[in-house]
């Protein structure tokens, strides 16, 4: 009995998870540094930004779930130590002496960014393997994600 309820090929699900191993390693830094930027955060925009990217931050644990959660529901182990993380993020890494409001607004709209090109890149994997439900899922995080990028540029004026 295969360990997983997929009708995908192996080599799909392979592929798929590999792509979802890298959004996960990526959404688990990306949580991180939200929360040091929800926590440092100082200036006049204090009293809308701080609770703002605790949103942020709530949503993305729950993404890294959905996410991690694929990757098992496909036959394979979802990764996530923070050692793993921060040798395979693909963001960079966040600087923890920042407090200026709109500095923290500028630095999380950059990786959210980043994050969003590895969900889409991913997206194209599952497309090209026909996996319709992790496309579903990632655009469904992409969306999610590109309207809380809109925020902080809106904040930034662009
Ligand atoms: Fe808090």
């Amino acid at each position: 009995m295969k360990n997983t309820p997929s009708h995908l090929s192996a080599d799909a699900r392979k592929k798929v998870c590999e792509a979802l191993r890298a959004v996960l390693t990526d959404g688990l830094d990306l949580y991180t540094q939200i929360k040091v930027a929800h926590w440092n955060i100082k200036g006049p925009q204090f009293a809308a930004l701080h609770p703002l990217f605790d949103t942020f931050a709530t949503d993305q644990a729950a993404n890294n779930d959905e996410v991690a959660e694929r990757i098992l529901t496909l036959g394979h182990l979802a990764v996530g130590t923070a050692k793993h993380v921060a040798k395979k993020s693909r963001l960079p890494d966040y600087p923890q002496d920042v407090t200026k409001d709109l500095e923290h607004v500028a630095l999380l709209a950059e990786r959210i960014g980043t994050l969003l090109d590895g969900m889409r890149a991913a997206r194209e994997v599952a497309k090209e393997h026909a996996d319709e439900d992790s496309f579903d899922l990632l655009t469904g995080m992409i969306a999610q994600f590109e309207k809380h990028a809109w925020f902080l540029h809106a904040t930034l004026g662009g």
